[in-house]
């Protein structure tokens, strides 16, 4: 049975301050609201890594991870942070290629993979993120282009090692819009990733990875979008930044 995840992505919000009262506000909620079997993952700024896994101590249920790590393994590389680093500090998990990284830091397939390849070495759990831009929608290119980032970031890992990573869809112009996929928007899309994985690793494999969806999830639309077969989840931005919200999200699982 592949994991149940419900990750927040905080991106580049909050100060300390806020940031400790966020996540202390939603541990408390979730240590008394939720009760199902769902992993909670709060994606926090690099500075604020060490003190969040601190407050966390040794909940069980909620993790925390970077939204990024460089490809180098050490070196002279200013302002980066590699994986090892976060390795060293116990954090489990972390997003690659976001689609804000892959536009704003022209970060593409093949570098992508290579993040893949030395958060895993690290023993880190990447979460790879992939999803169509609008305009590829719009011309119906999205399920050939979101199988190409799958293909060339993740299909060069063995049957074994493709089982420790986590897959998010992220379309593009979901992300931060308000405008999320419909549920069957993003069944289908799921289906698409799920049977592309099948294809090179077989069903038993495939059946075993979560794939998150990501794009203005809410507590609004939560329920329907988790409902569906092929999705497991959902990496969560702007709503993940309030704590009530996020936690009616995470109890939609
Ligand atoms: P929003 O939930 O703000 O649309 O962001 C989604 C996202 O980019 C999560 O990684």
């Amino acid at each position: 049975m592949r994991s149940k995840i419900v990750a927040g992505n905080w991106k580049m919000n909050k100060t300390l301050t806020e940031a400790n009262a966020l996540a202390s506000e939603i541990m408390g909620m979730v240590s008394d609201e939720v009760t199902g079997d769902v992993k909670v993952i709060f994606c926090t700024p690099f500075p604020y890594l060490l003190t969040i896994r601190n407050l966390l101590g040794n909940n069980a249920r909620v993790e925390i991870g970077a939204q990024n790590c460089s490809e180098h393994e050490a070196g002279a590389y200013t302002g980066e942070v590699s994986a090892a680093m976060l390795a060293s500090m116990n954090i489990p998990y972390v997003i690659i290629g976001h689609s804000e990284r892959r536009q704003y830091f022209n970060e593409g397939g093949a570098l992508l993979a290579t993040k893949v390849d030395v958060a895993l070495k690290h023993g880190l759990t990447p979460i790879y993120c992939c999803g169509e831009p609008l305009e590829v929608r719009e011309s119906n290119g999205h399920e050939s282009l979101v199988k190409k980032q799958v293909e060339e970031s993740l299909f060069h890992l063995d049957e074994q090692t493709i089982k420790k990573v986590v897959i998010a869809y992220e379309p593009v112009w979901a992300i931060g819009t308000g405008k999320t996929a419909s549920a069957q928007q993003a069944q289908e899309m799921h289906a698409v990733i799920r049977k592309h994985l099948a294809g090179k690793y077989g069903q038993a494999v495939s059946d075993s990875i979560s794939i998150l969806y990501g794009g203005s999830v809410n507590a609004a639309n939560a329920k329907e979008l988790f409902a569906c077969a092929d999705v497991d989840g959902g990496l969560v931005g702007g709503a993940s930044l309030k704590s009530r919200e996020f936690v009616e999200i995470i109890k939609s699982i």
